[in-house]
């Protein structure tokens, strides 16, 4: 029995490593996207179960309490949640997994504390679980109050908040040092946890709320790393591999946002952006200056679209806002049945998450085979009769490609201005999260239907079923 346990436990270990694998690869595509999410929670299952069969386990009422009272608050929590209020969710769930992992690097501490030798490797994973889990947390509570709106979402910082945060920095690693020499110096190692804390907000607070998602995406890969640590101090296989995919995923994740935006991560986390800027609004004007622009309204919408012979579908942060998603696959079904042509453009960094259009797109049932990447579809835009833009702005601006002066220049964009026609559904002239104006308004091909996404995309149905 003493040897078996241990065996079944490490085997275990591995089959759940295995789905977590298995798990990620079928995240891979939205097609295989809900079993990938099932294969790699059935791998968690499995870990937590063989975790409770260790022998050292020594409170399993506690446990079970802490998990009774954990599946609660989560599944309330999951399913309350607004589809638009899920970046500042994973934030608070990355936040918490930060938390778990310093808090586990500092029990392992005290007790080793208490058994009078603290061997070296136990200090530096110590060290390095309060640094990654203490900045973490708090900078994940910091992003979460500011795309909640519970704090402002400007860029907040102190007069000369770099060489703070250098000064910080080098306390730590002072504290840090003085914890190797004497790893019984306790004043040390909490001092060195207070300043991780401190750097967390210091981090995060002179970063704007638009470029939120993208530091959710870094602290959760922090958090994945925070874990590993915290999986070397107990010295627990499975949570050094889990929290190693975490980080590895979450950097990826973060690398392909910056690149849909065409910004280095330095630039995202140390430019500011948004203090002018971020949620629009920005430089540009609502109603365009001078410049005038071609309105529509739904009937002559409808026109356009049912008699079109193909139509490609731009969604963006709008139709989020709105919740149009499943108007808009209304409207698209409403057309495939006159013989339209119906796919669906979605840029990586359309919405404000990583995915975001995708699982709105999924949660009205689209199928995956209309949603097309931006590389796939921006050559097809030249054949394409009517490119409808819904509630997108800066993902389809050409001054991307043709103003070296745009603070999106470089970025990416689906290039709509090259359909036949474009409709562009919006509610007025203002700018998007870049804050600047977009020329594509006032091409002579470009059609603007102002009003809210769902009413619009409704009225457009309603049209279209009369034609
Ligand atoms: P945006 O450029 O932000 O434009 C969204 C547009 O939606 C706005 O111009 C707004 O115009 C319109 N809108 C708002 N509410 C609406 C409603 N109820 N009905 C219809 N329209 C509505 O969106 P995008 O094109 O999706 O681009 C995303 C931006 O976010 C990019 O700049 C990207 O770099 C940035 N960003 C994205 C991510 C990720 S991971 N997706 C992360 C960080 C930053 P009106 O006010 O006139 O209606």
């Amino acid at each position: 029995m003493e040897s078996f346990i241990p065996t079944t436990i490490q085997l275990s270990y591995l089959g759940a490593t295995a789905l977590f694998f298995l798990g990620l690869k079928k995240l891979g595509s939205p097609a295989t996207a809900r079993q990938g999410n099932t294969l790699a929670a059935g791998g968690m299952l499995i870990a937590v179960v063989a975790t409770l069969l260790d022998l050292q386990v020594v409170n399993y009422p506690m446990i079970g309490g802490a998990i009774a009272l954990g599946s609660i608050i989560g599944v309330i929590a999951a399913k309350k949640v607004a589809m638009t209020d899920m970046p500042q969710m994973v934030g608070l769930l990355n936040g918490l997994g930060g938390a778990a992992s310093a808090l586990v690097a500092i029990a392992e501490f005290y007790r080793l504390l208490g058994e009078g030798n603290v061997p070296l490797n136990a200090t530096i994973t110590a060290i390095l679980g309060s640094l990654i889990g203490g900045i973490t947390f708090t900078g994940s509570a910091i992003a979460f109050a500011k795309l909640q709106g519970l704090i402002t979402g400007k860029p907040v910082s102190l007069p000369g908040q770099q060489i703070i945060n250098i000064f910080l920095f080098a306390s730590f690693i002072a504290g840090s040092g003085l914890l190797l020499f004497n790893p019984l110096n306790t004043v040390a190692f909490l001092a060195i946890t207070a300043i991780a804390l401190v750097l967390g907000l210091f981090l995060v607070l002179p970063i704007g709320g638009g470029d939120m998602p993208v530091v959710i995406s870094l602290l959760n890969s922090l958090s994945g790393l925070a874990a590993s640590a915290a999986g070397f101090v107990v010295m627990n296989n499975v949570l050094i591999i889990a929290g190693a995919l975490v980080g590895a995923s979450g950097l990826i994740l973060t690398e392909i946002m910056c690149k849909g935006m065409n910004r280095s991560l330095p630039n995202v986390l140390f430019s500011a952006f948004g203090a002018t800027a971020a949620g629009g609004g920005g430089g540009a004007t609502a109603d365009g200056g001078d410049k005038s622009v071609h309105k529509i309204d739904a009937e002559e919408g409808a026109m356009m679209l049912g008699y079109a012979r193909s139509v490609v579908i731009v969604p963006g942060y709008g139709m989020a806002v709105a919740q149009a998603q499943h108007s808009v696959r209304e409207l698209a079904d409403q057309l495939e049945k006159k013989g339209v042509d119906v796919k669906y453009a979605i840029h990586p960094v359309a919405g404000r998450m990583p995915g975001h259009m995708n699982v709105l797109l999924a949660e009205a049932n689209v199928s995956y085979g209309q949603l097309h990447d931006m590389d796939d579809i921006n050559p097809e835009f030249e054949r394409t009769d009517v490119a409808l833009v819904i509630g997108a702005n800066d993902v389809v601006n050409p001054d991307a490609k043709t103003d070296s002066s745009s603070p999106i220049y470089g970025m990416p964009i689906l290039e709509v201005d090259k359909a036949k026609n474009t409709i562009v559904i919006k509610r007025s002239l203002k700018p998007g999260y870049a804050g600047i104006d977009n020329n594509l308004f006032y091409r002579d091909n470009t059609m603007m239907y102002f009003g809210s996404a769902k009413e619009a995309v409704g009225q457009l149905v309603s049209e279209v079923k009369q034609l």
